[in-house]
């Protein structure tokens, strides 16, 4: 394991109160490609996408390293089961998950920390299982603006934060599709998000892929 998590509690205290009710157009649009209801959400925060399926008679596990969000969790969503720990400690149960997500959290990692829970997520995956990731893309302007004093930039865009240890990865579309080469991409794309879920509001370019393991 390279570095420390990022620490999501040092947010600003609204950041983890926001109520997801809905569930993305795309992944809803792959739902009856599951064989079966059993999900895992690897960084669920305050539980997008999860809510929405834990109300609609999925079984959802979700991982997150911050106490304010698993807290939040189970506070309001006690039928979502919550490990409060850092993904790269959490062992994926074999053959149980139909569909496993993490979404805008992988990116928070070193790669040499990703491409070992990549490997996990597919090995664990039940058969004709969903993966659906989402992650910083090389377009986010982020990766301009960590070139400075405070950050050290390795190889393959990766960023080492030196005042807290952390690590900030960017990723190609062809990269994503190489990590997931023995899948069958269902969907992919390289796109800007407005977030305005914390700070003013800015842009990310993010990678978004679906696929489905054969
Ligand atoms: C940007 S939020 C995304 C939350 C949610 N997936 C969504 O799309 O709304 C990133 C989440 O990942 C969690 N996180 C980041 N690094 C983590 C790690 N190494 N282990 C567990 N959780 C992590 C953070 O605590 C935070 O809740």
């Amino acid at each position: 394991m390279v570095g420390k998590p990022f620490d999501f509690d040092k947010k600003d205290g609204s950041y983890f109160s926001v109520k997801y009710t809905h569930i993305d157009k795309i992944l809803k649009s792959y739902l009856c490609l599951l064989p079966g209801k059993n999900i895992l959400d690897l960084g669920i925060g305050t539980g997008k996408n999860s809510v929405y399926l834990s109300s609609h008679g999925y079984n959802v596990v979700g991982v997150d390293y911050s106490n304010k969000a698993t807290k939040f969790l189970n506070d309001n969503y006690p039928n979502i089961k919550t490990y409060n720990i850092d993904i790269r400690h959490f062992e994926i149960e074999p053959n149980k998950f139909d569909l496993i997500m993490s979404l805008n959290v992988l990116h928070f990692l070193h790669k040499d920390d990703v491409h070992v829970i990549i490997d996990d997520i597919k090995y664990n995956l039940c058969k004709n299982g969903i993966v659906y990731i989402s992650v910083f893309s090389l377009d986010d302007p982020k990766l301009k603006f960590m070139k400075n004093d405070f950050f050290e930039i390795l190889d393959n865009h990766i960023c080492h934060k030196l005042y807290d240890d952390t690590y900030v990865s960017f990723f190609s579309k062809n990269e994503i599709l190489e990590l997931f080469k023995d899948f069958k991409t269902l969907y992919i794309s390289d796109e800007y998000f407005l977030d305005n879920t914390h700070g003013s509001p800015h842009f990310h370019g993010i990678i978004k892929y679906i696929g489905q393991k054969i």
